[in-house]
């Protein structure tokens, strides 16, 4: 696989940390300490901090993204976000699927699917995780697992949508655990979510679909992560938070 056909991303999920002040101060933190990035480089607050943060990413290279987004533009979905809301105010990205979301809010491979056709149709930049739990990894069925959940999250994508579509791949058992799966570990599974890519849309599509690694990526481990063939980024929780340590892992990106 050539990384040249596509663009190295490194994209922050703050989790539910940081206040909307907090936020708008990291961001400035962030800037400095990014500078001009060579790789896309994007972060994803709260949503009660979306509006402060992109006020204060505004004429820096950081794009902002949402952690989750509704698929129906409007309704009685409470607690909910649609993605015309999310463009509205200028955001371009939404995490769709994460582990958290899956474990502790009931979201299904369906919902996922829906989520991010929504996303993709609003114009938004769907990133879609997918991740075996420790169970899964012991039993054997990491790859089958996740093949399973990039096909069906990307039932009704159309090849022309490819373009706004971003795959994370975040084993369960290394998300906020300082456990991170070795490097030939994150390069065979993101390989094997490529490979789905390409049964699904030609190996040329699927070639210039980035696809990240994330869990407990860091500072340390971000460059030999990253060396990987089919590793084109990362999605980072607990680093993110840090500005040094997130630069870091976008200087290993994009270096
Ligand atoms: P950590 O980097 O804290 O392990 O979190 C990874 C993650 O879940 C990013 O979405």
């Amino acid at each position: 696989m050539d990384k040249t056909k596509r663009r190295a991303v490194v994209a922050g999920n703050w989790k539910m940390n940081k206040t909307a002040a907090e936020a708008a101060a990291l961001i400035g933190e962030i800037a400095a300490a990014v500078g001009t990035p060579g790789c896309d480089v994007v972060v994803c607050p709260p949503f009660v901090a979306l509006s402060a943060v992109l006020d204060a990413a505004a004429g820096t290279p950081i794009a902002v993204g949402a952690q989750n987004v509704h698929y129906e533009e409007s309704g009685a979905f409470t607690g909910e976000v649609a993605p015309g809301m999310l463009t509205a105010l200028g955001v371009q990205y939404a995490i769709v699927g994460h582990s958290e979301r899956r474990q502790y809010f009931a979201e299904t491979d369906e919902t996922v699917n829906l989520r991010t056709r929504a996303a993709l149709a609003a114009g938004l930049c769907a990133i879609v995780c997918v991740g075996e739990n420790l169970a899964q990894r012991e039993q054997g069925v990491t790859v089958d697992l996740v093949r399973m959940q990039t096909k069906i999250a990307l039932q009704g994508v159309q090849e022309a949508e490819l373009a706004r579509l971003i795959l994370a791949y975040e084993p369960v058992w290394a998300i906020g655990t300082g456990r991170t799966a070795t490097a030939a570990q994150a390069g065979q599974v993101c390989g094997a979510i490529r490979a789905q890519l390409a049964e699904l849309y030609g190996s040329a599509a699927a070639d210039g679909v980035p696809v990240l690694y994330g869990g407990s990526m860091n500072a340390a481990n971000a460059a030999e992560l990253l060396a990987e063939a089919d590793v084109d980024g990362g999605l980072i929780g607990g680093a993110s938070l840090k500005a040094a340590d997130f630069a870091a892992i976008v200087q290993a990106a994009g270096g």
